[in-house]
């Protein structure tokens, strides 16, 4: 007999053992309430991933956007559908969204997603998109199943697979925390449910720049001496002179996962 693992109990498992209990919505909203004002600045932008899904946008009448957040998805995808709405739970992330003047045709929505999903005054739109706004939720198969019930035409799932910045996930690495394989989860679901999908990964670059190398190892904050910190990042790093003196880029790529199952009407 074979033993299927259980993806949904294993995402379960992990989402119930995050110490900051961020599966609770109260405390996720928590956690945005005090992030919102900088996630921006923390965030690269996707013009690869962003470019890519504006083709498979063409000819979409609507466009919903679970977890939108700041709207770093939402408001460049925007043009490409006459109707977008961009649902989030926390008021504060979608406060700063509001604060970029959205077009009109941009319904901002602040409401839980377990509620969203069957409210019958959520319709269901041409392309539904998650990205990044999954990972807390205990039950994946009601969200999975809920949002492909919205999608007319397409589901779009981004993820990534823990690979983001060298120092982080070095860092995470050294600690024995390395980020759960999300993106490796919401394929391992789909199967699961026995939803054909199409996967591929979708190749971005994030630069920062730092004025000194204090500047650079302040922000790394790895346990390791300074020359090994930097002996480890060199692959990453080229010289930058700044006025105040010899500074760095520090410059890496990153795969954005993309899952995307055709609704019904597709
Ligand atoms: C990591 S951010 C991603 C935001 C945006 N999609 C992006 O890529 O920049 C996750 C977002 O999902 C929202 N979110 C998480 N769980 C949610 C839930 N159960 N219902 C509604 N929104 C949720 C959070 O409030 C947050 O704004």
């Amino acid at each position: 007999m074979t033993v299927q693992a259980d993806i949904f109990g294993e995402w379960r498992g992990q989402v119930l053992a995050v110490r900051s209990g961020r599966w609770r919505p109260e405390r996720d909203r928590a956690f945005w309430h005090a992030q919102a004002a900088r996630y921006d600045a923390g965030q690269p932008e996707l013009p690869n991933t962003v470019a890519w899904l504006r083709g498979r946008l063409a000819g979409a009448d609507s466009l919903l956007d679970v977890g939108a957040g700041t709207g770093r998805l939402t408001l460049p995808l925007a043009d490409a559908a006459a109707r977008v709405t961009a649902l989030d739970h926390s008021p504060d992330m979608l406060a700063v969204l509001r604060g970029k003047g959205p077009p009109a045709h941009l319904e901002v929505r602040c409401q839980e997603l377990a509620d969203a999903l069957h409210d019958p005054g959520l319709p269901p739109h041409d392309a539904v998109l998650a990205a990044w706004s999954l990972a807390y939720l205990p039950d994946l198969r009601a969200a999975l199943t809920g949002l492909l019930r919205l999608a007319r035409r397409d589901l779009f799932l981004l993820e990534d697979d823990g690979l983001g910045s060298p120092h982080v996930t070095l860092r995470r690495t050294l600690a024995g925390q390395p980020r759960p394989q999300r993106a490796t989860g919401l394929r391992r679901a789909l199967h699961a449910l026995g939803l054909p999908h199409e996967h591929l990964q979708l190749t971005e670059t994030r630069e920062l720049t730092f004025p000194d190398t204090a500047a650079l190892l302040a922000q790394a904050r790895l346990p390791l001496p300074d020359a090994e910190v930097l002996d480890i990042l060199g692959p990453y790093l080229t010289p930058h002179l700044t006025s105040g003196g010899e500074g760095w880029r520090y410059r890496w790529a990153f795969d954005v996962h993309v899952l995307r199952v055709r609704g019904e009407g597709a």
